[in-house]
């Protein structure tokens, strides 16, 4: 795993935007797999300003809360908000993973998949613990990430404690993967991913095993 180590959040953004814009310029009926959280906003906003064709891509989100009582706070309109209003992208061809729980486990012939990672080594919402093999599935949250996601709601009772969330194995079938890290509090757990045991402890840690992917972090 090669790391890049960016002067700001903003440089950051522009960066892995500037990723997306050559993929979807090369190739525009693209895969791409996008996260979700606070990482990404920064990469939206930048791929937004820059008015790309859209037109053929086809997205797959990370996850999607259930049981969620606070629409508003769902994933599928936080893409809207931040992305799919503001291009041209047919939301036909925008994917979310409650929506394809019946999966071939080889994933979806992904171009470039975008991720953060979460406090304890999470990506998507495979947390400590999930199998190395998983495919898409329903999952309980940790209560590391319920706390960190209460941030979006009005208090942490009101946080979704399930979610459907893609599955290891198809996340490590795309052919590039970026990881996207902002913050301090990131670092630990990013070495621990990027230099640590592979564990299913540090679900981030298979990432070692895939032989395109690069980190992109500022503090
Ligand atoms: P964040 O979340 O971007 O809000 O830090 C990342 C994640 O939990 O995957």
């Amino acid at each position: 795993m090669k790391i890049k180590i960016l002067k700001d959040y903003n440089e950051l953004s522009y960066t892995v935007a500037d990723i997306v814009q050559e993929q979807i310029e090369r190739k525009p009926n693209s895969r791409i797999i996008l996260p979700t959280g606070s990482t990404p906003i920064g990469v939206y906003k930048e791929l937004v300003e820059r008015k790309l064709d859209w037109s053929q891509v086809k997205t797959f989100n990370l996850d999607e809360y259930v049981m969620n009582s606070y629409p508003e706070h769902s994933y599928l309109n936080f893409m809207i908000e931040n992305l799919f209003d503001h291009t041209n992208l047919l939301s036909k061809n925008c994917y979310f993973p409650d929506t394809w729980l019946h999966e071939t486990p080889y994933g979806y012939d992904v171009d470039l998949c975008l991720l953060g990672i979460g406090g304890n080594g999470h990506i998507a919402f495979n947390e400590p613990g999930s199998s190395f093999d998983s495919l898409t599935r329903m999952v309980e949250l940790s209560e590391e990430t319920v706390k960190d996601n209460s941030r979006f709601f009005p208090s942490i009772d009101d946080v979704p404690t399930q979610a459907v969330t893609m599955g290891l194995k198809p996340i490590m079938s795309s052919k590039r993967i970026i990881i996207m890290a902002n913050g301090k509090h990131k670092k630990d757990i990013l070495d621990k991913a990027m230099n640590g045991e592979v564990t299913e402890d540090v679900p981030a840690s298979i990432l070692q095993r895939h032989e395109n992917v690069e980190v992109f972090y500022c503090d």
